[in-house]
């Protein structure tokens, strides 16, 4: 029998971090049951005390989620575990996830405070959490530099005060694979009760090393391996929970250990969370971009038509590609619909969401001859289609027109808060000019940081993904649209980033207010 490895999920919480990754309550809720049907053994919803709108979220993820452990994250202070306290008393099961700095430049220069009153500090925040639930997860921050004698006491004494999860941050994301094995390893060891709380990896892919680092933690040990989807998360991300989960799956002959993932809804799922933080994903990421298994050389196709195993180290369908790419066309109906949907984990908590999405398919096939399974899914995951009840702004119609030598023309109809509203503009391409068009009537003043288009299924008329990054006032935010016509899906996704920005709740970086 092999060991269960905790697969801890914090999507919602760290890869919130990522700059405009910030998602509303209702979009985390849409995550969260995602996630609950890839069968991730923990939710890290939020950080309770960072705002009102986190809290909210965390509450109402712990609300609907009912197979998974729902957690919530905490200073080592009284208000924060407090308030993960409170955000999680309505889950099946939750989980408090409290943490204090114990490396010495962070406890020196962050947190002014001796080794001693750190030990004291992390001591009293784990017997207060359990004050709330007896599930309680202790992260010693910056583990990663450490210094090993005194990462030894804090965690004997944090296990002796209630932890039953400890989780080693490398926070920087410095460590190399040898090294954090290791440390894992001399942790164990060495510390007298280790026996009684499952030790946990937490990496950062600063040096492009978390995945790995996450797997040597568990060669040695590691028991728990805490990733976001896509590897989502602060400044260079964190373990990409698709990668590990594979590479477990994959290499049973080296691994010790199994998790519970249901590995076909990967792909939904991180086209899900794609989708909702405007986080494209490169097309050569493992497992989930778009040629992680796609063969491009003549002498790999003519290995894989013969025999798969030659190039392919994994079955595609297995992470949730489909080997029936090419399922459905205008004359589809909507019970094909509804089925192949099925198939891809999707399902619609109404009769009217339903219908919606059948207009949009029919049409989008209308517009493009061959639907694919990745159409469906960006059809069905585009915010612009999910978002619009809270929406300031809807995009009614664009007109756009270019001539060789002359600039490009956009005429945009805006509905703004009840009423619609046109303006044109030129611009110095169509995108340009539908953007300056929308940016006049809207007066956002925002700064656009990024803008980007990925196509998400081969040929001409394949959707087309746009990503648009706009910021205001140290606010970031990530707007996504997808439509066969980029000039629409760009236009799709600023209005997208302009309803984020607009929106209260969708707040700053969560760690800024605390
Ligand atoms: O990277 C980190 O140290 C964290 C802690 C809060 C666990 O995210
Ligand atoms: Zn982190």
């Amino acid at each position: 029998m092999k060991d269960h490895l905790v697969i801890f999920d914090t999507t919602l919480r760290d890869g919130e971090q990522s700059p405009g990754a910030s998602m509303t309550k209702e979009e985390k809720i849409r995550i969260a049951k995602q996630l609950e049907k890839l069968r991730v053994d923990i939710i890290e919803a939020g950080f309770p005390a960072a705002s009102q709108g986190d809290f909210e979220s965390v509450q109402a993820v712990a609300s609907v989620v009912k197979d998974s452990i729902v957690c919530g994250l905490a200073r080592a202070v009284e208000n924060d575990i407090v308030r993960a306290g409170e955000a999680i008393k309505t889950a099946n099961a939750g989980r408090i996830h409290t943490f204090i700095a114990t490396s010495p430049i962070h406890m020196e220069k962050k947190l002014r405070m001796s080794p001693e009153q750190v030990v004291e500090r992390a001591v009293w925040a784990i017997k207060r959490a359990r004050d709330f639930t007896d599930d309680v997860e202790f992260s010693p921050e910056d583990a990663g530099r450490s210094e090993l004698d005194f990462l030894c006491r804090v965690i004997e004494a944090a296990i002796d005060a209630g932890a039953t999860t400890i989780n080693i941050p490398d926070t920087v994301g410095y460590n190399v694979p040898n090294q954090f094995g290791n440390l894992f390893k001399a942790l164990i060891e060495r510390i007298p009760n280790s026996d009684k709380a499952i030790f946990s990896a937490h990496c950062h892919n600063d040096l492009g090393l978390a995945v790995a680092n996450s797997l040597a933690a568990v060669r040695n040990g590691a028991r728990q391996v805490e990733c976001t989807l896509n590897g989502l998360g602060e400044r260079a991300g964190n373990t990409a929970l698709e990668e590990v989960v594979m590479a477990i799956k994959t290499r049973q002959d080296i691994f010790a250990v199994d998790t519970r993932i249901n590995t076909q809804e990967i792909l939904a799922t991180s086209r899900l969370v794609a989708n909702i933080t405007g986080f494209a994903v490169q097309p050569n990421k493992a497992i989930v971009g778009a040629n992680a298994f796609a063969h491009e050389s003549g002498i790999h196709q003519d290995g894989v038509l013969k025999h798969r195993e030659t190039y392919e180290i994994m079955r595609a369908e297995d992470v949730g590609w489909s080997t029936n790419k090419m399922v459905m066309g205008k004359h589809s109906g909507r019970n094909a619909f509804k089925t192949r949907l099925e198939e891809l984990g999707i399902e619609f908590e109404t009769e009217q969401e339903l219908n919606d999405a059948f207009m949009r398919f029919k049409e989008l096939a209308d517009r493009k001859h061959e639907i694919y399974d990745e159409d469906l899914q960006s059809l069905v995951t585009d915010n612009n289609n999910q978002r619009v009840e809270n929406d300031c702004y809807r995009l009614i119609s664009l007109k756009a027109s270019m001539e060789t030598g002359e600039p490009s023309q956009a005429e945009v109809t805006l509905w703004i808060e009840g009423k619609e509203f046109s303006a044109s503009s030129d611009g110095g391409g169509l995108v340009d000019a539908t953007f300056k068009a929308i940016e006049s009537l809207v007066k956002s003043g925002t700064t656009l940081e990024l803008y980007s288009v990925s196509n998400v299924t081969n040929g001409t008329d394949a959707l087309g993904e746009t990503t648009v990054r706009l910021e205001k006032g140290g606010r970031i935010v990530n707007g996504m649209g997808s439509d066969t016509d980029i000039v629409l899906a760009s236009a799709k996704a600023y209005v997208n980033a302009l309803n984020k920005i607009a929106d209260e709740l969708v707040k700053n970086h969560p760690q800024a207010s605390v």
